[in-house]
């Protein structure tokens, strides 16, 4: 019986896909953005992969089947230019597991983590309590995980301190990820971060200063129902999986933080994979991640915070909001300026190290308003001054194992160059 649920399950991944087509949209004005945007907001049929932006640039679209002659008929009315990405998802899904399968089952066997790969939210984890348990201290670090609350379907999230000091509490960073299930680059990236900073201490000169300095704080996987969802029945599934009415799952849970909550570029409504809850923080994985923050922060103060999603290239920080929620122009913080070029510095060595361009400046401004994400909550409650909410490379939330590397590597630089610059400013 065993077997052949886990048969069902894969099946069920492997087909859930089948006839989804993913459009590509150009809007040429602001009307065409407008309209686009306001769909994104009110249609519960439609997943939008890339979003409108206020400064126009493509618009992406994943729309089932049932949905499709709706969706484009709505889109030919306002004679937008749209082109066809995938004519059947499925076939996309379903290449990428077996590709995935493959590269598994060359693992070599004992092999808790690859670091060139996507790995499982058990490997995940496993990895994180091997650290604490013996390769932090092999390098003379000491490396605590802390379970920091359960999740809907009663999962725990951790989170991992990292520090050369047990006992002194230093200024830190803070890494989380995949708040949004499907982003899977986002955790790749942060656990080669985590893992770089642990194997090359005492190697590496930079890295060896920037684990004496800091306190390092990573919570690899914020949304583990979810993360688990993505591999066993829906790759493209963004939210928690907490059942929110009779029909739908999840709350997206970078719109349900307890800051302006439900204010802006939001959906009320459960079946939107933009629902911000019922209310701030209605969610445990919301709960526990906030109070977290709240704690390390308390501790020494966290210095730059940063919460990783993909794909598209950016480098925000606050405001999500425009000016009294007008809708029109977006609220810039006190100390914008030094938040802006603390972006640029760090974007610019992002860009330079695999030639590639990102945006940076406020969510608001980069993408369009929002209100209830991590950043922004983390700004405005906690007081912490550099929160940042990247989008990490990449044009699909599948994308090749060859990606984590190279996001990796700039990334990487980024930070460093980041670290440099507070440097700076603080001496
Ligand atoms: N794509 C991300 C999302 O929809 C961007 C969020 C931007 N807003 C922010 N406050 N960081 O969640
Ligand atoms: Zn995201």
């Amino acid at each position: 019986l065993v077997s052949l649920l886990l048969v069902a399950a894969v099946a069920a991944e492997r087909f859930y896909y089948e006839g989804y087509k993913v459009y590509d949209m150009y809007p040429s004005s602001i009307e065409e953005v407008d309209f686009l945007h306001e769909l994104m907001l009110t249609d519960d049929n439609l997943d939008f992969w890339e979003e409108p932006n206020r400064m126009g640039g493509k618009v992406t679209v994943m729309v089932a089947p049932e949905h499709q002659s709706t969706f484009v008929g709505a889109v030919q009315a306002e004679n937008l230019i749209m082109s066809i990405r995938h004519e059947d998802l499925g076939e996309h899904v379903q290449q990428f597991w077996e590709d995935y399968d493959t590269r598994r089952s060359q693992r070599a066997p004992g092999i808790l983590i690859d670091f060139d790969d996507f790995n499982t939210l058990e490997e995940i984890e496993e990895w994180m309590y091997s650290l604490e348990s013996s390769e932090c201290a092999a390098q003379g670090l000491f490396c605590e995980v802390r379970n920091i609350g359960s999740t809907y379907e009663g999962r725990d999230i951790l989170s991992l301190r990292l520090a050369s000091n047990e006992a002194v509490h230093k200024p830190s960073f803070w890494l989380d990820s995949t708040i949004h299930a499907r982003e899977w680059l986002a955790p790749a990236t942060t656990i080669n971060v985590l893992n770089n900073l642990v194997s090359e201490y005492g190697v590496d000169s930079t890295v060896t200063r920037l684990v004496d300095t800091y306190d390092w704080y990573f919570v690899p996987v914020f949304n583990p129902d979810g993360y688990k969802y993505t591999h066993d029945n829906a790759r493209y599934w963004r939210k928690n999986r907490s059942p929110v009415s009779s029909t739908c799952y999840g709350v997206d849970l970078n719109r349900n933080y307890d800051y302006n909550w439900g204010e802006e570029g939001v959906s009320h409504s459960p079946c939107s994979d933009l629902y911000c809850g019922e209310s701030g923080a209605s969610e445990l994985e919301t709960q526990a991640v906030q109070d977290e923050i709240t704690r390390v922060n308390g501790l020494s103060g966290i210095q730059v915070l940063m919460t990783f999603h993909s794909y598209g290239n950016m480098w925000m920080h606050p405001w999500g909001n425009t000016i009294n929620f007008n809708g029109v122009t977006c609220e810039r913080a006190d100390d914008h300026d030094d938040m802006y070029s603390l972006a640029v510095v760090t974007a610019d060595a992002i860009q330079a190290t695999h030639n590639t361009r990102w945006s940076r400046g406020t969510s608001c401004e980069v993408i369009y308003e929002t209100t209830g994400g991590t950043d922004d909550w983390a700004k405005g409650v906690e007081g912490v001054k550099y929160t940042i909410c990247p989008e990490l490379r990449g044009n699909d939330f599948v994308v090749l194992p060859s990606q984590i590397a190279l996001s990796f590597q700039e990334i990487w630089n980024g930070l460093v160059a980041q670290e440099a610059e507070l440097n700076v400013r603080q001496n």
